[in-house]
């Protein structure tokens, strides 16, 4: 096998850059690793203007100018979006991604009745239109089970819209992974820390709040199921849900949800395909599933990695890292 492997144009589909300061620091793990990336609205004041979105989009694109790559806008999903407004916004977009009221961060005023007449509005006008619905599918149920009880809206939104593109964002359970062969319009995103992590890494010996995340890593059963379908599904494309959170947010009493993997996410990733004898699916996984998924087109950028180990900081900024101190036996060069 060689020691040398080239990533074609690879897209994170879903990442959190956020804002300001945060979004200073960390865009550039983003910018500089992959050539293209679905970014999150998820921001202190959510994304739900052209206004807010264009601004956005201008930021980003000045912090990242000469690394050749493409933001991918998100919008934050309300039920009040008139036809007129979607399809002023629909070739700024991607996608529009829903969050369940208070589920996540920054999710408080997300969507509170998923069944509303005003949502099957919504939902009606992104199938006409073409608009991508990007969904945080948990339930407000028991922390282990809130995904598994959401997919019943999964099966109703699939049914009733079977023209609208549905992705899973951030799936985490066996179910979730069975479920994506009942429907030709729903697709996943899988992280890299699921792939890697159960409960028993975050809690089960002393509590690790830098893998504290939504969804909650599960169990092994589930984490095997991930990694089959990254390795082998083309249902299923590379999105890190790369969340930075400041230190003091997540060493403290009322951690944030959030995993910070983006500067290392390539090097791991191909660290995982290697191991399981699966280097020529990689480039499936991180970009043409999603590529075909999103029928995207983006901008050619060659990332090279060679079998040469380095040893991941503990943090970027005030930012701690998945994996921090730990060596990654590829490194991009
Ligand atoms: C994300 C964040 O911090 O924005 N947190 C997380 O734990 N995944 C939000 C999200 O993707 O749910
Ligand atoms: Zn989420
Ligand atoms: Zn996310």
């Amino acid at each position: 096998m060689s020691d040398f492997i080239t990533i074609n144009t690879p897209l994170d589909m879903h990442v959190h850059l956020r804002e300001k300061d945060m979004l200073k620091k960390v865009v550039k793990y983003t910018s500089t690793n992959f050539a293209g990336a679905l970014v999150m609205p998820n921001l202190v004041s959510p994304i739900t203007t052209k206004e807010a979105l264009m601004n956005y989009k201008n930021e980003i694109m000045k912090l990242t100018k000469g690394d050749n790559f493409e933001p991918y806008m998100t919008l934050f999903l309300r039920d009040d979006y008139s036809r007129e407004f979607l399809e002023e916004v629909k070739d700024d977009i991607l996608a529009i991604k829903l969050y369940p009221a208070g589920i996540t961060t920054n999710s408080e005023n997300g969507a509170k009745d998923l069944r509303s007449d005003k949502m099957m509005k919504v939902f009606t006008t992104m199938s006409d239109l073409g608009i991508t619905l990007s969904v945080h599918g948990e339930s407000n149920g028991f922390v282990m089970d809130r995904e598994k009880e959401f997919l019943d809206f999964f099966d109703f939104c699939a049914k009733k819209f079977p023209k609208l593109k549905i992705i899973m964002e951030h799936i985490t359970t066996k179910d979730s992974v069975d479920f994506l062969n009942k429907y030709d319009n729903v697709f996943a995103t899988i992280t890299l820390h699921h792939l890697l992590i159960t409960l028993d890494d975050v809690a089960g010996d002393m509590l690790r709040p830098h893998l504290f995340c939504k969804p909650i890593a599960k169990r092994y059963e589930d984490r095997d199921a991930l990694l089959e379908a990254s390795l082998n599904n083309k249902k299923v494309m590379f999105g890190s849900d790369s969340a930075p959170h400041p230190i003091h947010k997540k060493e403290a009493c009322g951690c944030a949800a959030g995993v910070f993997s983006s500067p290392i996410a390539i090097p791991k990733l191909t660290q995982i395909f290697d191991e399981n004898n699966k280097l020529d699916s990689l480039n499936d996984f991180i970009s043409l599933n999603a590529k075909k998924i999103y029928n995207l087109n983006p901008i050619e950028k060659k990332i090279n990695l060679q079998k040469k180990a380095f040893i991941v900081p503990n943090k970027y900024d005030d930012v701690v890292v998945f994996c921090a101190n730990e060596e990654i036996p590829w490194s991009i060069i």
